[in-house]
């Protein structure tokens, strides 16, 4: 994300952007204890979770992870770009732009990503070009004879890859793009040929072009559709440095323009998503050809407080639906289901009934979806049939709140024939497989220390991020800590700036992407409480664990070990582990 601005002038407008001020300007805030509190103005709430930290000059909310320093604050609450943030920042704290490297240069050092990022944009531009000469004709026809304005093509940039092997790559050579960077991107396909001569060509070709564009209007990567019946229907540009199919949505672009909405409705694809925002549906995004995963759930829920799953309705999509409810579920989003008649897709069920018959389609909660589709499973003219959906039902009925229950218990005496008192009966005694669903949900740390336990990792993980929010206070001595007392590259990262001098607020410029920034701007934010003595000694506390978690876990490889070595091997383990121990003995 940084930058072509000069380190020291960007801490100069931060410090001249006071982030209680500016964010004053759209929250209201209230100072409790150490730091203003207000509404999240990124999604809806009733009781406040956003907190402005004026100390370290970073906003954090507890609700939807969306964090940050001021640049980021403007760049949300604006939808603009970082350079449009420092712009209009320096505008009003009366800063003159520095000075920015002349062109060729700034060329050179411009960061990997910022130059895959032109590339894509310019190949965008490109394909949106060509929609509308002859070499894009028939895609366009294409997406016309699929009912597509003009209107709605332009909105998603819609365009063309012509039936030409290079076209594409030759021109982004000639802006200067090398074919290093267009094989990275994923534009150019390259091939030894038989000759062993180095070959390439064009990823797109002969194809109606779907760009993915971020929330900041970054063109990430790109979906083609077949213009006739060739595999794979839909091209996708692989991962690449600047795009993470399991990270993003396509159309994440538009629902940041859409503000203020209800819900978000994630649908399958590329045209469900581009043929319900013609027909007026507003926030529509779609996963990228794989299932849903948290981190797109927790994206989701930055711009909407609930998700409507509107998968197709054949049965792939409704055993995404269930799937993706339990994402839903356990990242904490509220969801509704969808549920299209007659295997339809969203745009073919929106062509077919048109915008009322979308509005009219009930949006369903998980508790009467998964009825729904347990219902199929069974023959309930028959008395078998009906006891064991009633018994399976009961454990799905028995997870909702009192209000919705009394609702499915009608439904199901109906169903069943069995008294309401009966099947009430019968909840009591289903007990919820909720062990399963919470061993789920522990997160993964990404750490490399190897432990006994899942959960051990996961608390060192925890003693580390700590260790890291004591020592960005700014309280904790230097030389307490080690660069190596951090696993996690992250954490690595963050210790030696923080140690090198730069400010917690500069941090959150450094993250590579959204889920990153959440996390660095949680662990900078000033510790709520505690005098420098107690922030010292909890240091101090971590520090023991994690040092102790570390000498015990190499004690217990240096013990396997040694119960196979002989010889002078043997006697080299013995004394590291002499060693270990007297130190173990010392942290105690
Ligand atoms: P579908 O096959 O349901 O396509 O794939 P669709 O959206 O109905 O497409 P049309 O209407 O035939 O044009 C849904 C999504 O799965 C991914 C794409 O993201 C697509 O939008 N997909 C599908 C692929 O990535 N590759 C494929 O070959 C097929
Ligand atoms: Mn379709």
């Amino acid at each position: 994300m940084s930058s072509r601005y000069p380190a020291a002038w960007l801490d100069e407008l931060r410090s001249r952007s006071d982030i209680v001020q500016i964010i004053s300007g759209y929250v209201a805030l209230n100072k409790k204890g150490r730091k203003y509190w207000g509404l999240c103005p990124f999604h809806g709430e009733k009781t406040p979770s956003f907190s402005v930290d004026g100390e370290h000059q970073l906003y954090y909310c507890f609700g939807c992870k969306a964090g940050g320093n001021v640049f980021h604050f403007y760049m949300e609450m604006e939808h603009c770009t970082f350079s449009e943030a420092v712009t209009q920042l320096a505008e009003r704290a009366h800063m003159t732009l520095p000075e920015l490297e002349r062109d060729e240069d700034y060329e050179r050092r411009r960061t990997q990503r910022e130059r895959l990022l032109a590339a894509n944009k310019e190949a965008a531009r490109y394909y949106h070009e060509t929609l509308f000469t002859p070499a894009g004709a028939a895609s366009l026809a294409y997406l016309r004879r699929r009912g597509l304005s003009d209107g709605v093509i332009r909105k998603f940039g819609l365009g063309a890859s012509p039936d030409e092997w290079s076209v594409l790559s030759d021109r982004l050579m000639e802006k200067g793009f090398t074919l290093d960077e267009l094989t990275l991107a994923g534009l150019t396909v390259r091939k030894k040929s038989e000759t062993g001569k180095d070959r390439y060509f064009d990823m797109f070709r002969s194809r109606a072009m779907f760009p993915i564009i971020d929330a900041y209007g970054n063109v990430l990567a790109f979906g083609g559709r077949t213009l006739e019946k060739r595999e794979p229907k839909y091209l996708n540009t692989a991962d690449t440095p600047v795009f993470n199919k399991r990270k993003g949505v396509f159309a994440a672009n538009l629902l940041r323009q859409q503000r203020h909405l209800d819900r978000v409705i994630l649908v399958e694809g590329y045209m469900d998503v581009v043929s319900l925002t013609q027909f007026g549906v507003e926030g529509v995004c779609a996963t990228l050809g794989t299932a849903l995963t948290a981190e797109q759930a927790r994206l989701l829920k930055r711009f909407a407080p609930q998700v409507y799953l509107g998968y197709d309705g054949d049965s792939a999509g409704q055993h995404a639906i269930l799937r993706g409810l339990e994402i839903l579920e356990q990242e904490n989003v509220p969801a509704r289901v969808l549920d299209f008649p007659d295997g339809l897709d969203p745009d073919e069920f929106i062509r077919r009934d048109g915008a009322e018959g979308f509005r009219n389609l009930p949006a369903i909660s998980p508790a009467a979806y998964r009825l729904r589709r347990l219902k199929e499973q069974f023959d309930l003219s028959a008395q078998d049939g009906r006891l064991a959906y009633a018994r399976s039902a009961s454990e799905i009925v028995s997870a909702v709140d009192p209000l919705e229950r009394d609702v499915l218990l009608s439904q199901l005496s109906l169903e069943t024939g069995f008294s309401r008192e009966t099947l009430t009966e019968q909840m009591k005694l289903s007990v919820r497989k909720d062990a399963v669903r919470t061993s789920e949900t522990v997160a993964r740390p990404r750490t490399s220390v190897r432990t006994v336990t899942g959960e051990a990792v996961s608390d060192d993980i925890k003693a580390q991020e700590l260790l890291l929010s004591l020592f960005a206070s700014g309280k904790i001595p230097k030389d307490m800590i080690e660069e190596k007392d951090f696993d996690d590259d992250e954490l690595k990262s963050l210790y030696r700036e923080l140690a090198a001098g730069a400010s917690p607020a500069s941090l959150p410029d450094l993250a590579p992407d959204d889920a990153s920034r959440s996390r660095y701007t949680r662990l900078l934010l000033m510790p709520a409480s505690g005098s420098t003595d107690e922030m010292i000694s909890m240091a101090n506390d971590c520090l023991v664990r994690i040092r102790r978690t570390k000498l015990e876990n190499r004690y217990e490889e240096l013990s396997q070990e040694i119960s196979s070595a002989a010889g002078e091997r043997l006697s080299a383990l013995l004394q590291e582990a002499r060693e270990i121990s007297d130190k173990l003995k010392k942290l105690k």
